[in-house]
């Protein structure tokens, strides 16, 4: 799999789910298992890429050879991917980051009560539309997008507010695609008016694919 292409390329990639603290017990997350991104970063250092993983929790095991760093949070997330964002002329948001958090979590468990009980949620930082702002000439900055619908129009919005070359858009109710399983099917949306349909397949093999397409538009970028 070494690819003269791919050598010392270095690429940012980050993956899973994050979490989002209510009190020492409880916590919100999302369906992510951090399959989709493991494999992106699996192959793109097989490839000879030098790789930084950031990751929220998962039960994968690290990829060989990658650089690792662990979060939780969405503010954790978006804390290491600043902190190495400079020094990655490639970069793939894979991770699936809260948008939303409780707005005030405890250092204590909230013990139950009779009735309900309202959670207040505030927004996280949007990491990606940070880096879309902050990118440098050389610099590759590519987007996922999981919507149950009009995913071709957010995903064509998400280009120009994001500021990205690409969006991988997964289809997340098609039966076998998006969160968790092993397969997916994605729609790769370029910058330049591209589309480009991967059809169902396995994750390692749709990586492979979503590798291809990115390095075709580093190489024009950096012309
Ligand atoms: O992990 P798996 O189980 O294998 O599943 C893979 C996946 C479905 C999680 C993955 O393929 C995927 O689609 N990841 C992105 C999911 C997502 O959060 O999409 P979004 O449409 O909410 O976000 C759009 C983009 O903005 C993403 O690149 C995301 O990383 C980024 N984002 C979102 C919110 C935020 N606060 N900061 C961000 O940077």
């Amino acid at each position: 799999r070494e690819n003269p292409e791919w050598h010392g390329k270095t690429m940012l990639v980050t993956a899973g789910p994050t979490r989002e603290t209510i009190d020492p017990v409880r916590y919100f997350t999302n369906r992510s298992s951090g399959k989709m991104g493991y494999a992106i970063a699996e192959e793109a250092s097989a490839r000879g890429a030098n790789v930084t993983l950031i990751s929220g929790p998962t039960n994968l095991p690290v990829p060989r050879g990658v650089n690792f760093i662990s979060v939780e949070s969405a503010e954790q997330m978006r804390q290491a991917v600043y902190s190495v964002f400079q020094e990655n002329e490639m970069v793939i948001k894979c991770a699936a980051v809260a948008d939303y958090r409780p707005k005030n979590t405890f250092d204590q468990k909230i013990k139950k009560q009779d009735g309900e009980w309202t959670i207040e949620m505030e927004r996280t930082n949007d990491i990606l539309k940070g880096l879309g702002e902050r990118r440098t000439i050389g610099q590759t900055l590519v987007g996922f997008a999981a919507e149950s619908q009009q995913i071709e129009e957010y995903a064509k919005k998400k280009i120009v507010s994001k500021n990205v070359d690409m969006i991988v858009a997964n289809s997340i109710t098609s039966p076998g695609s998006g969160f968790q399983g092993d397969t997916n099917e994605v729609t790769l949306y370029k910058r330049t008016g591209e589309v480009i349909l991967v059809p169902m397949d396995t994750k390692v093999e749709v990586a492979k694919r979503i590798l291809d397409e990115i390095m075709i538009i580093h190489k024009e970028i950096k012309k």
